[in-house]
């Protein structure tokens, strides 16, 4: 017995398996898919982003925030993301289609700090809004803004300048050991605005038809052992 065509047929036997499973399958799943357009709001989502956010994208990119930030709101029974007793990173769990137009998604695997995904969407612990000031603000010094904070400075994505006539509108509101010495004033740089821009981007509050009343964890029937959700 020639061993030769045994060997050819289990490489392409080998070869062609994978393909299916992992190029056709996913094809057949998610090639089709396309924008969700609402009649009501005459809009098409997921949304573009917008320029100034699209450049902030590679900044986080390019700075490895993914290193410690994830962009996925896993379902319930999978993580006490969301929910009641969740953690308050979405509404609702993430979807395919809300990745549609990420050239690159930005998943990451490691939670050292909070989901970013629905930042934009989410409050403050006091209540406020995450607006540009408190980013730029938490972007330079973290702990001027949560005290403990364990998130690293980003001090480089702004520059420290003279004054001129009044002051630039996008001056940083500073005080004590953070403030810069008397004439000068702490302004973030293109790279910052485009990254707070990003980060003001982030909300996947849109529900997709696809988002409703699916993968929430059945409420767990009262004197019923609970179970591990499938
Ligand atoms: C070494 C890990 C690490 C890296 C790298 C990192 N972060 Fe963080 N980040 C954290 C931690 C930890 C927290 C939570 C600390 C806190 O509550 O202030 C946090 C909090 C945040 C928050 C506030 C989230 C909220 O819900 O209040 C934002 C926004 C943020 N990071 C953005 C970024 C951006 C943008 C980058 C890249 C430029 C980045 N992070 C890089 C660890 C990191």
């Amino acid at each position: 017995m020639k061993p030769a065509p045994f060997l050819f047929l289990g490489i392409f036997c080998a070869l062609s398996f994978s393909f299916v499973g992992l190029v056709l399958t996913n094809q057949l799943t998610y090639g089709a898919f396309t924008t969700h357009v609402d009649e009501d709001e005459g809009k098409a989502f997921p949304q573009p982003l917008p320029g100034l956010a699209a450049q902030g994208k590679l900044v986080y990119q390019d700075l490895g925030c993914v290193a410690c930030h994830t962009q996925q709101v896993r379902r319930e029974g999978f993580g006490a993301d969301f929910g009641e007793r969740g953690r308050g990173w979405g509404e609702r769990q993430s979807v395919a289609r809300d990745y549609l137009r990420d050239e690159r998604v930005l998943l990451g695997s490691q939670r050292v700090g909070p989901d970013l995904r629905n930042f934009a969407a989410r409050k403050n612990a006091d209540g406020t809004e995450h607006n540009a000031e408190w980013l730029f603000k938490y972007l330079y010094a973290p702990t001027s803004v949560v005290r403990e904070s364990n998130m690293p400075r980003y001090a480089f994505l702004f520059k420290t300048q003279p004054i001129i006539g009044q002051g630039s509108s996008k001056a940083l509101k500073l005080s004590g050991a953070l403030a810069p010495a008397a004439g000068y004033e702490v302004v973030p740089t293109s790279r910052g605005e485009a990254l707070v821009a990003y980060l003001l981007s982030l909300k996947d509050t849109y529900a997709y038809p696809e988002t409703k009343n699916i993968y929430t964890a059945p409420a767990p029937k009262a004197g019923a052992k609970q179970e591990g959700h499938k």
